[in-house]
């Protein structure tokens, strides 16, 4: 069956429904018929032979679809499966046929293995405006992604309209250049456009989960209220990517007082319960040499920079706990010891650096986890680094998880970040079609089979070019070993050179195990 995520279970029957003129299709979610409109006759009044029926009825599967010979049915217990059935239907339409539009007669009874499958891209390293993200999520929502997180705060551009603290979008939204090419850029989404994304999203079931980076990637925040730093002196939204150094004082109220303000109105621009809070690379240099920051940690008893981090996420924590959102932060969150425990945790790093911390968190504290490994989930980088074939062999739930049974893994994710990244074009390139392999790792039962996924996904590319979407060739998705070394060395090298210069140094203090002298 031509269809990917591969559905939980299917089988062919006799017979062929055929599409004609007068093929009707009955729905109580609009969103449905708009989907396979290109097929039926726009949701006119279904006639008895040859027509497409969907209904909310209870089943123990989040749809069942079934094609006869004169009828289709999609039945669902929830709206979200009515929606994940037409997009089976459209996908199964959308395979090459010679002449008449037609499908197979069979049933399809579909679940999900995990209940987060989300997409990350980063708006702040490069700005994409409203159209390319409603592409994204038509995209997205073709594959059952249901989560899309927007990175919308880091050094170099903050994206959000914010009238409780309005300089964040003023001055926070623009650089002067982007290493060195001598041409501002900017962009901010306006709380229409917002309003507009959440809700185009919600139609095509998928929640928007905003990011805002906390404490460190704050430099655009600083750039635009400097007080917020700890030196107070004023400085620019960064123009080179790496680790910046400039960010929020964890040692002053002022601060706490800003990102109350903050947290409480982008919660209210987003609806969905997860709200990512970052804690990601946060350099501990600054902090090291603040007067306000040590003072903080004399107060409260803190022995380290890493428990000052831990006490700052806390205090954000406790706002969105407010609010009634479930708190992600990235993993290094965890390195402090004491993350609140209502908070899922974003497992990017490699085994090696975070894998014990992780395994920790999931045997004894039973946290949830949202697998985003940058290897192989992160799609900034070329498939000479992250092949099709290792994407979709990747088993998101590791022996750290628990294994394939690991009941702590919410999900998966996979990243898009933009340093390098600067057209609409590019970004799809790199996301697709190694996103259908994530899709189907987040969806379909553990079970592999490369060669039957490729073939699947050859019949449903189809449905990314009927919404605008480019994608990288199949075939050249899993480069030569030779050419993968030139392109990964040629990545490398880039990057270094689009680095801030002290970027290394910055790096370093990420993990500083220096603790508060006794001055
Ligand atoms: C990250 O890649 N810094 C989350
Ligand atoms: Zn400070």
């Amino acid at each position: 069956m031509n269809v990917v995520p591969k559905p939980y279970e299917s089988e062919l029957r006799e017979g062929r429904f055929v599409f004609t003129a007068d093929t009707a299709i009955s729905s109580p979610l609009p969103a449905v018929v708009r989907l396979l409109d290109a097929f039926g006759n726009g949701g006119r009044p279904a006639f008895e032979r040859n027509r497409i029926e969907f209904s909310l009825t209870q089943v123990p599967y989040d749809y069942v679809l079934e094609v006869a010979e004169n009828k289709i049915t999609v039945v669902a217990p929830r709206e979200e499966g009515l929606y994940h059935g037409a997009v089976t239907l459209k996908q199964l339409l959308s395979a090459p046929s010679d002449g008449e539009v037609g499908i197979g007669a069979c049933v399809v009874r579909d679940k999900p293995r995990f209940a987060y499958r989300g997409m990350l891209v980063d708006v702040c390293r490069h700005f994409f405006g409203v159209d390319t993200i409603k592409k994204i999520i038509d995209a997205i929502s073709l594959f059952k992604f249901n989560y899309l997180h927007l990175h919308l705060s880091d050094d170099q551009g903050f994206r959000l309209q914010t009238d409780s603290l309005p300089e964040l979008y003023l001055k926070g939204s623009v650089r002067a250049e982007t290493c060195g090419d001598g041409k501002p850029h900017g962009g901010y989404y306006t709380k229409k456009q917002v309003q507009e994304l959440v809700a185009y999203a919600r139609e095509r079931f998928v929640e928007i989960v905003p990011e805002i980076d906390l404490p460190g990637h704050t430099r655009a925040i600083i750039a635009a209220y400097p007080e917020l730093s700890c030196t107070g002196e004023s400085t620019t939204v960064g123009t080179d990517f790496g680790i910046h150094a400039k960010m929020l004082c964890a040692g002053s109220e002022k601060v706490y007082d800003a990102v109350e303000k903050l947290l409480t109105e982008v919660a209210e621009m987003f609806p969905c319960g997860y709200f990512h809070l970052g804690g990601d690379e946060v350099p501990k240099l600054v902090w090291e040499n603040c007067p306000k920051c040590n003072e903080k940690m004399r107060k409260e008893g803190l022995r380290t920079f890493e428990e000052l981090q831990g006490c700052f996420t806390n205090r954000a924590i406790a706002v969105l706990k407010k609010l009634g959102k479930t708190p992600i932060l990235w993993n290094e969150s965890l390195y402090s010891d004491m993350l609140d425990s209502c908070a899922a945790v974003q497992y990017w790093e490699a085994k090696k650096k975070a894998g014990d911390r992780v395994k920790r968190a999931v045997a004894e504290e039973g946290r949830r986890i949202i697998v985003s490994r940058c290897s192989p989930y992160y799609f900034d980088y070329p498939c000479a680094f992250w092949p099709l074939k290792s994407v979709y062999n990747f088993e998101p739930c590791t022996p750290e998880l628990g294994g394939k049974d690991g009941s702590c893994v919410l999900g998966v994710e996979c990243p898009i970040w933009t340093e390098h990244v600067s057209t609409e074009e590019k970004l799809f390139f790199r996301v697709f079609p190694r996103a259908a392999a994530v899709a189907e790792s987040g969806w379909s039962t553990p079970e592999k089979d490369y060669k039957d996924f490729v073939r699947r996904l050859d019949k449903v590319l189809g449905v990314l070019c009927e919404a605008g979407v480019n994608f990288e060739p199949v075939k050249k998705c899993n480069p030569d070993p030779i050419s993968r070394m030139f392109t990964c060395a040629a990545f490398g090298i880039n990057a270094a050179k689009r680095a801030n210069p002290e970027s290394a140094r910055n790096y370093a203090s990420i993990s500083s195990r220096k603790e508060l002298s006794d001055k």
